[in-house]
């Protein structure tokens, strides 16, 4: 400990490097979002509050792709090459964006939502699923409004070191918010995904050429460069 060196101005590897965000090549392709939905029931809110927030994107000129966790094993109870979880990886690694609906069940978001989540890496060996990439909250309730599981999303999407968005959207007595078609009625629990979705293709369309730099870390760059050089493993250490 005495002899370490713990100034950034001492250590060497910190900086913006604004160079790398000018020099970021524009996308123009239509935003690529995937929807997660944290329920296996037959007729699930979550699932239809999905399909209502996927019409949205598409209208905002979205290309949107929804996953179906029914026959998803839990995480570790199979190879990673179980092919459910290979096609959530690949969609997860596919995707500049994402929208996680959870039902709130006890106070939480669903051990389903949860199990999606584990089964997704933080680096996939040079590729980062996850990481940069924007997400919106969303959670359907039974009973009345709760942030519960919206909150615990909030976590998770940190975790998974994701650009969450500030708006979300907590559908209470969900029950009574879908016709006999399984469309969404008219209210301003509809208006809010709306908004949500607006302001996460915003979010999207502002990030994804620069997702890389954005979660490029001083400490991680330290950590690399003293794997790499032992002359600096002995400066610094
Ligand atoms: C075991 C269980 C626990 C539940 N806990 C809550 C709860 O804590 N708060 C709430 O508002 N609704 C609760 N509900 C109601 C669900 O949120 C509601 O049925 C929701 O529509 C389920 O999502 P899904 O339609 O996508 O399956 C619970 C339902 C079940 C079956």
């Amino acid at each position: 400990m005495a002899d370490s060196t713990p100034l950034i101005e001492e250590a060497g590897f910190a900086g913006t490097d604004l160079e790398r965000l000018r020099e970021a090549p524009r996308k123009t392709h239509a935003p690529r979002i995937l929807l997660l939905h944290g329920s296996l029931r037959t007729r699930s809110f979550s699932r239809l509050v999905n399909l209502e927030a996927a019409r949205i994107l598409t209208r905002l000129g979205a290309e949107t792709r929804i996953y179906d966790p029914s026959a998803m094993p839990l995480p570790d109870d199979a190879e990673a090459t179980h092919p459910k979880v290979a096609e959530l990886r690949e969609m997860v690694t596919w995707c500049e964006g994402m929208v996680w609906c959870s039902p709130e069940r006890h106070g939480s978001m669903t051990g389903i939502m949860k199990a999606q989540i584990d089964w997704v890496p933080l680096a996939l060996g040079a590729v980062r699923p996850t990481q940069g990439k924007t997400l919106a909250v969303m959670q359907v309730s039974g009973g009345s409004q709760s942030f519960n599981a919206v909150n615990q999303l909030r976590v998770l999407g940190r975790w998974m070191r994701m650009i969450t968005i500030p708006n979300q959207s907590s559908v209470a007595k969900v029950f009574l918010e879908f016709d006999d078609n399984d469309r969404m009625k008219a209210s301003s629990y509809y208006d809010r995904i709306v908004d949500v979705m607006e302001e996460l293709i915003k979010f999207t369309w502002l990030t994804r050429d620069c997702a890389d730099y954005l979660v490029d870390r001083y400490s991680e760059r330290k950590e690399t460069a003293e794997q790499l050089s032992q002359r600096v493993n002995q400066r610094v250490i």
